[in-house]
């Protein structure tokens, strides 16, 4: 489903910065089979976000190989980078809703983008909502929740066109024991459906609870794969 040779991420920096470059993973190799579950640990800085972005296509890398779904990643033309992303459910960790619609609107947009039937965006949607908590909360705009409701619409948001590939990073950064907990067990039935997972957190407590391969990232190098 996912795999990584080799692969070197830098950042340019503007010129004239005082860094040149930021080397945000360093000679990364890991393989993620279909149906595989994964977290991505490292403490802050490490590269966690980088890795994911590269997975969903927002970053491509300066050296090595990414295969996706079968696919070497570089060979993907812009068309079909388009498509693959839909399959693809990405929790961001700055959540990345859309400010000018509600809750519900947010929620619903990957199934609108694959043209489902708004009979089965409503159940979908409906569902979804109730599942994080937030049923009464579907005409509210972004900017009237709360930083934790607004990480659980951008959960739903992820989760609601059953993704083949679902990246979620920090997504309990924001949450409280129980909410998160409620996650855990969302992304756990996904999972056992046959979605493949990445969950990046630097939350030991969260990793140690529901024991599952890791993926351990320090400085930019992958330091853990079992
Ligand atoms: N867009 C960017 N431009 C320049 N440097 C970046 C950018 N994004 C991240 N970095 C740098 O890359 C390194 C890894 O960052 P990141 O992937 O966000 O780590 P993590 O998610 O584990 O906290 C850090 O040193 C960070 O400062
Ligand atoms: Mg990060």
């Amino acid at each position: 489903m996912i795999r990584f040779e080799d692969v070197w991420l830098t950042y340019r920096h503007a010129a004239g910065a005082s860094a040149p470059v930021a080397e945000a993973l360093r000679g990364v190799s890991f393989e993620i089979p279909e149906g595989g579950f994964r977290w991505l640990t490292g403490p802050s800085g490490a590269g966690k976000t980088s890795l994911m972005k590269l997975i969903y296509l927002a970053e491509h890398p300066t050296h090595g190989r990414i295969d996706l779904f079968g696919t070497h990643a570089a060979r993907i033309s812009r068309h079909n980078a388009a498509l693959l992303r839909r399959r693809i459910g990405v929790v961001y960790q700055d959540f990345r809703l859309l400010p000018q619609l509600n809750a519900y609107d947010n929620v619903a947009l990957p199934m609108r983008l694959a043209r489902r039937s708004e009979a089965q965006i409503h159940a979908n949607v409906s569902e979804i909502l109730r599942w994080v908590g937030l049923e009464a909360k579907l005409a509210a705009r972004p900017d009237e929740l709360s930083g934790g409701e607004q990480q659980r619409i951008a959960i739903a948001r992820a989760v609601v066109a059953r993704p083949k590939l679902l990246v979620a990073d920090e997504p309990t950064g924001n949450l409280d024991d129980d909410q998160a907990e409620r996650l855990m067990l969302l992304i756990t039935a996904l999972n056992k459906l046959g979605t493949t997972v990445v969950v990046a957190t630097h939350n030991l407590h969260l990793v140690a609870r529901y024991p599952a391969p890791r993926l351990g990232l320090e400085a930019g190098r992958l330091v853990y794969d079992g």
